[in-house]
């Protein structure tokens, strides 16, 4: 472990990222930097006794970010990219094409598929000079083109399928500069989160998984990780998923 070497948390504020977070503080391993958008989300996970940054995610903001982890020579050992929507404001999961409307599709890219790939492209510095940065970005099964044979949540699965494409850019580019880091596309299961809160009537119990469960198989599946140069897409049991 270098001295200045630091795990990266963005979109803190998920129940996923705030029970990996918990989990990680309990092992004490490493400093964990934890980054949200909401004050009172983060002040939630401060006494975890983790460092917190509020961010808009802006590429201004994200900027400053990245100036603050060059200067303190940072080494990302884990960077966890949790932030994602299924529904917001307006607009839900859409089951048909009368249902598209470009400004839900929009408002679904901006968060599943811009906003993580905004992260990457400003911590991109500080990230290829890492010793061996396992990236870990949270997408989702229903991204699969392959798999898809149900149809339906059109903007969601385009925009994670989108995410994994542009993932698999940046792995390309990433390994020419940096052999030792790794990308994972990762689906977590069902998980019980404010995200799919709308849609577990249908899940049976023992297939919805509570936040510190999936924290645990999420935690398994990255410490597996070879650096490899590849783009891993896997599921909570570390299996591969078609793209
Ligand atoms: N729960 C599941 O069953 C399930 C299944 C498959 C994949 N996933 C994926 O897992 C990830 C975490 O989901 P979760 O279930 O833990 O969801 P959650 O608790 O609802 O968390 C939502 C996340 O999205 C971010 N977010 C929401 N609205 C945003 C906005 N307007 N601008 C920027 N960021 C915004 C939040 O950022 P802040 O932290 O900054 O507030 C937070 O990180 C998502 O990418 C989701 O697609 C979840």
């Amino acid at each position: 472990m270098s001295v200045n070497s630091l795990d990266v948390v963005i979109g803190a504020g998920s129940a996923i990222g705030r029970a990996l977070i918990e989990r990680w503080s309990r092992e004490g391993a490493q400093p964990i930097l934890a980054v949200a958008r909401s004050a009172d989300s983060l002040s939630v996970i401060e006494p975890l006794g983790v460092q917190t940054h509020q961010c808009d995610y802006s590429e201004a903001e994200l900027a400053a970010l990245a100036s603050q982890l060059q200067e303190q020579s940072a080494d990302i050992s884990r960077l966890v990219i949790c932030n994602g929507v299924l529904q917001g404001e307006g607009y839900r999961p859409e089951r048909a094409l009368n249902q598209l409307k470009t400004s839900a599709m929009e408002q679904v890219f901006e968060i599943n598929t811009f906003l993580p790939m905004r992260v990457l492209a400003l911590l991109a510095p500080v990230i290829k000079r890492s010793a061996a940065p396992r990236i870990a970005v949270l997408s989702a099964r229903v991204g699969s083109i392959g798999d898809n044979s149900l149809g339906g949540w059109y903007s969601y699965r385009a925009s994670k399928a989108a995410l994994n494409m542009m993932l698999r850019c940046a792995v390309l580019e990433m390994r020419r500069v940096n052999p030792a880091a790794k990308i994972m596309a990762y689906h977590p299961g069902t998980v019980d989160t404010p995200l799919s809160q709308p849609f577990q009537a249908s899940v049976a119990p023992e297939k919805l998984f509570s936040p510190a469960r999936a924290a645990e198989a999420f935690d398994t599946v990255l410490s597996s990780l070879a650096a490899d140069g590849e783009l891993s897409y896997l599921d909570w049991r570390g299996e591969t998923i078609p793209w």
